[in-house]
């Protein structure tokens, strides 16, 4: 039997591209969909039949029934809001507990982790990260000093690994002089979220993803955030604290690179951001407020208003490389309707120095535009190629060309519905 595949589907700029969408419209082609990095500092967006979902650490292939959906070793988690986002869907209807497992190598997001997670951004002062709030970069930094608790933890001794942990974090805070906490409700939610954790399938995700290989079944990879804030390969320090890039699917699934086929790197026609760290492309004007409020980029999260700014192809290109993206995904192409010109970033430029490479640092670089004919004619109802207008087609193939790229799928709403296959 010829071996199965994975696939994986990432965000190649700075998050929110849209993969919780394509995700839940590429699942009925796959049969296990898993999450490989990251926690509940993602939220993915899918919108289908009039309902909304947003999901922070389950896959977005959920809504399928007939598949499987995996946590991977890759991911960090918080049982608290695991369980509240669980408890959602099953109210929804989603039976959740055959479909979903959870690899006992992913890492627990204590509370202390997010009390740590705000005493660190304080102490930055004016070089805060501007994180989620949730966790994520005092676990993972649990995680590599050795330190940390894994689910596996939850069915072997676990009150005292917790306490002892906990305990540790309690000294950092007292050596911080940070006593803006109450650990108390908190606590309550997530004791009675390790306890909802174990009617789950906590297994060796990484066996059960290879068997499938070998049985020939299909894998998607759902990324989460995007390869700028991959801890490696994004604008550092202000990123998020895990491998987002293709090369975090192998270590966070426990799958080799041998295993890897389609790498489909997602962006918006557009830039946005959140969060603080340098962005070029950022518009201050009225153009970034009009992408901002007709592209409703307010944070899945923590509802904030998100960076905007034109396409930056200097981004995408670095992305493309790092990643091997083979196929592109192009979302919310709509957002750009009512625009007369569309501007695109080719280079970076700054003391009489212009790039077309990422630097090493993206900090005060000015955008070098070229501008392109908008197509000014709503794409919404579009859903199909041919109907696309001239200067859209022109859009596309234009950052074919720059790329060297091809974009398989084009989105232009929302919906599950609006979505074209090339
Ligand atoms: P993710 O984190 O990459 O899954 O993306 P988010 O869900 O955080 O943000 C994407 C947002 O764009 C969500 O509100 C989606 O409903 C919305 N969206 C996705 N595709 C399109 C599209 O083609 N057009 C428009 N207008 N909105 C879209
Ligand atoms: P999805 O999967 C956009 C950003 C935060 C912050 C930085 C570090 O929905 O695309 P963290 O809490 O991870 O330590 O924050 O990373 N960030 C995201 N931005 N989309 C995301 O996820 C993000 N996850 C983290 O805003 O700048
Ligand atoms: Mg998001």
């Amino acid at each position: 039997m010829t071996q199965g595949k994975v696939d994986a589907l990432l965000g190649i700029v700075f998050g929110d591209e849209g993969k919780g969408k394509v995700v839940d419209y590429f699942t009925p082609r796959y049969d296990v969909v898993a999450r490989f990095a990251g926690g509940p500092n993602a939220g993915h967006t899918i919108i289908f039949e009039g309902k909304k979902f947003v999901l922070r650490s389950i896959p977005s292939g959920i809504f399928d029934e007939g598949k499987i959906n995996i946590i991977g070793n890759g991911c960090v988690i918080a049982p608290d809001l695991f369980m509240a986002e669980a408890k959602e869907l099953e109210s929804a209807g989603y039976q959740l507990t055959e479909r979903l497992h959870i690899s006992r190598r992913a890492h627990l997001i204590l509370p202390t982790h997010r009390v740590l997670d705000r005493a660190y951004e304080a102490a930055k002062g004016k070089n805060k990260v501007g994180t989620t709030g949730k966790g994520i970069g005092p676990t993972y930094s649990d995680k590599a000093a050795r330190i940390g608790l894994r689910v596996g933890d939850i069915l072997n001794n676990f009150e005292a690994k917790y306490q002892a942990l906990k305990a540790r974090h309690e000294q950092i805070l007292r050596d911080l002089n940070f006593t803006d906490y109450d650990l108390t409700a908190d606590e309550e939610q997530w004791l009675a979220g390790i306890d909802y954790m174990r009617k789950f399938h906590l297994t060796d995700t990484e066996f059960e993803i290879n068997r499938a290989l070998a049985e020939g079944k299909r894998v998607l990879a759902e990324g989460a955030q995007g390869s700028l804030l991959d801890i490696d390969h994004g604008t550092y320090p202000f990123v998020s604290s895990s491998s987002t890039t293709s090369g975090g699917v192998c270590t966070g699934l426990g799958v080799a690179p041998n295993t890897i086929g389609h790498i489909f790197g997602i962006f918006k026609a557009y830039s946005t951001r959140v969060g603080s760290g340098p962005f070029p492309v950022e518009l201050f004007d009225e153009t970034g407020n009009t992408i901002r409020h007709i592209g409703n980029e307010y944070g899945a999260v923590t509802g904030r208003d998100r960076r905007c700014g034109w396409l930056d192809l200097v981004a995408l290109k670095y992305a493309i490389m790092i990643n091997g993206v083979t196929d592109l995904v192009m979302m919310k192409g709509d957002v750009l309707d009512a625009f007369e010109t569309i501007k695109v970033c080719t280079a970076y430029t700054k003391d009489g120095e212009t790039v077309t490479e990422m630097p090493y640092d993206t900090e005060g670089w000015q955008p070098v535009y070229e501008t392109l004919p908008g197509w000014n004619t709503p794409l919404t109802e579009v859903r199909s190629e041919a109907q696309f207008p001239q200067a859209f087609a022109d859009y596309i193939a234009y950052i074919e060309r720059a790329t060297g790229t091809p974009i398989k799928i084009v989105s232009v709403g929302p919906d599950r519905e609006a979505t074209i296959i090339r």
